[in-house]
């Protein structure tokens, strides 16, 4: 089963988002993993609607727009002004998610629901048939660089709900390839990773961008052949 790498820019260079989105698409990336962060929801600040926007240009492929903030309906509408493909609210961010992935979807964008590592998946089963994407968190939101937690049977239980339906299971915080294949084998078809896409390289060094993606796919990959 074909398998897609989302790198997270929280593990890129801050000062170069536009460059280190091109460099890691260029390196195989499938998808841009954006982690907006408000302080609150979770113990972590990062960056808004404008950030998405200025960084918009410089990505071909898909906008995954991880929101961990609370609330979040009242900055729908800014996030699909600013070019987001795919909205990711967290399950635990209120009484409303219901209401919220609606609003998503009205506003023009695909809606993901995220299942923090000590939510159970049950959370998720009434509004399994208004998203097109659950993000699973391997480690508690709020930093990248933290050890991976293994929900294995977290994802596993998830891909039973989800049955034939055609939605993503992602899997976010501490993959890398050894991680990558456990998460794989559960039922995730999506990976995000940060440090592990980043580390050790850079935009005037994509070829190690490029060698990291290889290492993480071809990991979860090998999974099933
Ligand atoms: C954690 C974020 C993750 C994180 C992944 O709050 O949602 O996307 O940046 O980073 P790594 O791969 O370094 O764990
Ligand atoms: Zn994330």
């Amino acid at each position: 089963m074909p398998v897609l790498i989302a790198p997270s820019i929280l593990a890129a260079d801050f000062a170069a988002f536009g460059e280190e989105c091109r460099a890691v698409e260029g390196a195989g990336a499938d998808w841009i993993h954006v982690d907006v962060m408000d302080g609150h929801f979770v113990p972590n600040l990062t960056f808004g609607p404008a950030t998405v926007k200025a960084i918009r240009p410089h990505v071909r492929g898909l906008l995954d727009v991880h929101l961990m903030i609370a609330p979040v309906d009242p900055f729908v509408t800014a996030f699909a002004e600013a070019g987001a493909d795919i909205l990711t609210a967290h399950v635990e961010a209120g009484p409303h998610i219901h209401r919220t992935l609606q609003t998503i979807r009205d506003a023009g964008m695909r809606p993901g629901v995220a299942l923090n590592p000590g939510t159970p998946v049950e959370a998720v089963a009434p509004v399994i048939d208004l998203v097109d994407l659950v993000c699973v968190m391997t480690v508690n939101p709020g930093f990248g660089g933290q050890r991976f937690l293994d929900v294995s049977p977290k994802i596993a239980a998830l891909r039973a709900m989800i049955g034939d339906r055609p939605i993503h299971i992602e899997v976010d915080g501490g993959i890398d390839a050894s991680t990558a294949p456990g998460a794989a084998r559960a039922g995730a078809d999506v990976l995000v990773a940060g440090s592990a896409v980043f580390r050790g390289g850079s935009a005037r060094m994509p070829e190690v961008y490029a060698a990291n993606i290889t290492a993480i796919r071809q990991a979860a990959e090998g999974v099933w052949t």
